[in-house]
């Protein structure tokens, strides 16, 4: 039976009009709901930024420094990540389905280091990422390099697939072969990513002009790691790129190689989420070093 109609027009408060609220993610408004809100369980809505944690290298590398135990070594992690960038067969044999956490799903493969890196196809159905509830997919491009076109395909693809279904795609830009590490390429290389559609980049940061790749990606970028460099050098990094326009990291080696990983993975999350300079962070990951 319908309830009855004894309401006032104080009920429905029409003094007070219905807010509408700014997406907190760059280039993201015009998005749809779900990509919304699995872009913000992946960015922290209050800072804007977010510490993803890549542990997807065995995807073309094995068993690296650092991942040769996930369970032992990356799960202890975890509480201190804000995401999670992996493959399905780690997220499937070692990752609790009770993580509370967003995943971001490693869906490019193909390759090995033995043989060329850039011949990648796109190797996780979509049904696969929806069946694991991931909140991004993750897609290496190769711009200048051997598979390009291929690589760049591959993106479109995925990008076409988790538009249907509200699943974002990270774009990550892989060096190619023959191309400088500067900001010149890298402007071009997540522009191109950000142009055919996808909805998060990952490159790296460059000393020489990093603001300027991120001021002419219409979409969010996150700066990869790379190489293990001391841990005042990688914070120092972090910073640096959030100041200069990085909506947070997606940082691996940096991170799990660390003498100390669980300190390091917070002295980054004080850099990112909180500003604090790197020297702070620095000081808080040898406090944190020296705790049992
Ligand atoms: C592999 C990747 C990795 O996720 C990425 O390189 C990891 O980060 P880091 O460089 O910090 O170890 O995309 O191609």
């Amino acid at each position: 039976m319908p309830e009855a109609d004894d309401k006032t027009a104080q009920d429905y408060a029409p003094q007070i009009p219905q807010k509408t609220e700014d997406f907190f993610l760059k280039g993201s408004g015009a998005l749809e709901w779900g990509m919304k809100n699995r872009l913000s369980r992946i960015f922290n809505p209050a800072s804007g930024r977010t510490v993803m944690l890549a542990i997807d290298h065995g995807y073309f590398q094995g068993p690296t420094s650092g991942l040769e135990r996930v369970d032992l070594n990356i799960l202890p992690l975890v509480p201190y990540a804000d995401s999670l960038m992996l493959t399905r067969g780690i997220l499937r044999s070692v990752v609790p389905a009770a993580l509370p956490k967003s995943v971001v799903l490693r869906v490019s493969g193909g390759a090995s280091i033995l043989k060329e890196l850039s011949a990648e196809g796109v190797a996780v159905d979509i049904e696969d990422s929806i069946r694991l509830n991931v909140c991004a997919m993750a897609v290496q491009v190769f711009v200048g390099g051997e598979h390009e076109r291929d690589s760049i395909l591959n993106m479109t693809k995925v990008v076409d697939w988790g538009n249907r279904y509200g699943i974002p795609t990270l774009a990550v830009t892989a060096v190619g072969k023959d191309m400088k590490r500067d900001a010149r390429y890298f402007r071009l290389a997540t522009r191109i990513c950000a142009e055919l559609g996808a909805h998060i980049v990952k490159t790296y940061y460059v000393e020489d002009g990093f603001e300027t790749v991120t001021a002419a990606c219409p979409v969010p970028i996150v700066m990869a790691g790379g190489k293990k460099i001391p841990e005042i050098d990688a914070l120092r990094m972090a910073s640096k790129a959030c100041l200069e326009g990085a909506a947070g990291v997606d940082m691996g080696r940096n991170i799990f190689q660390s003498e100390h990983p669980a300190a390091m993975i917070q002295a980054v999350r004080a850099v990112v989420h909180r500003d604090e300079t790197p020297e702070k962070a620095l000081a808080l990951y040898e406090e944190l070093s020296r705790q049992p």
